[in-house]
């Protein structure tokens, strides 16, 4: 089959909305638009019926007992906001402190940050070389102030999984609650609320195939009750934690995807893990000075991230960008051009974390197009240093750290 282009291998970012998921959502639009809180008349039950089946849907990728539990926002960002920000207010009788990580998403990061502004202390705890939180570490920053552990389940830059079964056993040991951002894992490996011992597991529907502007944040009601304090004050929707009108197709979309996902996983699982370690083959093994990020077992089956020595990441992108879609770094901060801090936390050097790309797949790649993006990346970074003076220097022997910089 011929390529068509630009071939997008940005899937981390967002991915494209699965057609069947459109089907699903499209006669909530114009025929079934009811509101799914009007109680009284058939174009509301029609909405509610739809809203609970797609909770349903949800409820069962992720093996929460009770629908119930399922608390739709408007994405991922929301849900991490009100977990975390929800957790903060409703329990600061009870302590002020947080522990998270170093490599979390900016939703995360950055409501920390607020909540520190506001008198609470964050502990953020750093990553191993391979991108992995030390359960003991976690354990460690616990003080009797503790109300929430917040540890992200997959990242979003290099994949790696964190060991969220045994942070759930400590978090119950303590009786913390705990949070999970799961953005990057929901729908792609398993995740279960239950065995893992999560209380807050926030979701978002655009990652999985479906569309964007919903997410849900999974709210445990038994053993522990977790109560949150709402951050949007109205009618009192979503068991009063999220008030504010349903998007009905949105949230359709967002349980057809869930339930796609359910269904393939396995299988698409294991093929793009297969087509990934195709495109890391192809260019590890064609490209010295390439390094694999994050920990090589424990990744996300769709994820590769590698620093190429010598060159910008920035430039890598520029090389390829009208044929494919990469990205250095996250999405969100892939408009500046500072280094990435996710790699930047493994302990690389600042070089190395500029220079990162990532390569993400989805449902819709193929063969074809790994093997072309593999070969095209092979040439760009070959092409970039030849016109590097560094690269030229360091394969003469030249030790480029005892380089003397001087300004004339
Ligand atoms: C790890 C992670 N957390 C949170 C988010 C934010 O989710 P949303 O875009 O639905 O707000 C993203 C988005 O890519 C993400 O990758």
């Amino acid at each position: 089959m011929a390529l068509k282009f630009p071939i997008f291998m940005d899937a981390q970012s967002t991915t494209p909305c699965d057609p069947r998921v459109v089907d699903a959502m499209l006669p909530y639009f114009v025929e079934k638009f009811g509101h799914p809180a009007s109680r009284n008349h058939p174009f509301g039950w029609e909405a509610e019926g739809a809203v609970d089946a797609a909770r349903a849907k949800i409820a069962r990728l992720i093996n929460a007992r009770d629908p119930k539990e399922v608390v739709f926002t408007s994405g991922g960002t929301e849900a991490i906001n009100l977990a975390l920000k929800g957790v903060a207010e409703m329990y600061r009788e009870k302590g002020n402190h947080i522990v998270t990580t170093a490599i979390e998403q900016r939703a995360g990061l950055d409501t920390c940050k607020r909540l520190e502004r506001l008198g609470f202390e964050v502990t953020y705890v750093p990553v191993q070389p391979n991108g992995l939180v030390d359960v003991d570490d976690v354990k460690k920053a616990l003080t009797d102030k503790t109300i929430l552990i917040s540890v992200m389940f997959a990242n979003n830059e290099i994949g790696a999984i964190q060991d969220i079964a045994a942070i759930g056993k400590l978090a119950k040991e303590k009786g913390i609650i705990f949070h999970t951002d799961a953005t990057q894992a929901t729908g792609k490996i398993p995740v279960d609320v239950e065995k893992m011992g999560i209380d807050l597991f926030s979701c978002t529907a655009h990652l999985i195939y479906g569309p964007k502007g919903v997410g849900a944040l999974y709210v445990r009601r038994k053993a522990p009750r977790v109560r949150l304090a709402p951050m949007i004050d109205g009618g009192g929707h979503e068991r009063g934690m999220r008030s504010g009108t349903l998007p009905v197709p949105l949230v359709v979309g967002f349980g057809r995807a869930a339930e796609i996902c359910e269904e393939v996983m396995p299988e698409e699982s294991a093929r793009l893990g297969k087509l990934r370690d195709r495109l890391q083959d192809a260019i590890l093994g064609s490209v010295d000075e390439a390094f694999l990020n994050g920990d090589p077992e424990r990744r996300l089956p769709h994820n590769l991230n590698i620093s190429f020595a010598y060159v910008e990441g920035e430039s890598v992108l520029m090389g390829l960008n009208k044929e494919t879609a990469l990205s250095s770094g996250s999405a969100c901060t892939s408009s500046t051009l500072e280094p990435s801090y996710v790699i930047a936390a493994l302990g690389a050097s600042a070089e190395l974390a500029h220079s990162s790309i990532r390569f993400s797949l989805h449902r819709f790649n193929t063969e074809e197009e790994v093997e072309w993006v593999a070969k095209r990346t092979i040439e760009v970074v070959r092409r970039l240093r030849d016109m590097s003076p560094l690269y030229e220097l360091a394969k003469e022997g030249v030790d480029i750290k005892s380089i003397q910089w001087k300004a004339e």
